[in-house]
């Protein structure tokens, strides 16, 4: 375990603290590391409309692309569970189908298999995109 990969899952568990989720209770942050060790944050923030809930990693992904950051993101980190146990599950959190999604069009953007840090109880496991979604739909499809 890298300090600074810790680093980053310890960003993603400071982030789920603004979550925003009165139905499920379930909260998660998500960090994302920058090319220039920058790192932006996100929370889930949901919706009396169930469905119209967005989760943490769009949130900090959109927000980078909003400070002009989208293709700056190496790295992510995602920490999820019921409010006060964020990091705390045995197994990782992992991204949602849709969060994959989401991550694949910056991985395809950046050439780069981004790695994603779920923590967990023991600390956090790494996946890279191209695991969390084999033959996924991105960009480079449409070329
Ligand atoms: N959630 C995320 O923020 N990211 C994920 O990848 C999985 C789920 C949120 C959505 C909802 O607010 C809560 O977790 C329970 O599903």
């Amino acid at each position: 375990m890298s300090a600074a990969t810790q680093r980053l899952v310890q960003a993603a568990i400071d982030a789920s603290k603004s979550a925003y989720a009165p139905y499920s209770n379930f909260h998660v942050g998500a960090a994302l590391l920058l090319d220039d060790g920058q790192i932006v944050t996100g929370s889930n923030f949901e919706n009396a409309s169930y469905g119209m809930t967005l989760c943490a990693e769009t949130v900090a992904i959109a927000k980078a692309n909003s400070d002009g950051q989208l293709r700056a993101i190496r790295e992510i980190a995602v920490a999820g569970g019921l409010a006060g146990h964020v990091g705390a599950a045995a197994e990782p959190i992992t991204p949602c189908g849709r969060c994959r999604q989401i991550i694949k069009e910056v991985a395809d953007l950046t050439d780069t298999d981004i790695p994603v840090h779920c923590a967990h109880a023991g600390g956090y496991e790494t996946f890279t995109l191209s695991e969390l979604l084999p033959h996924g739909f991105g960009p480079a499809s449409l070329k």
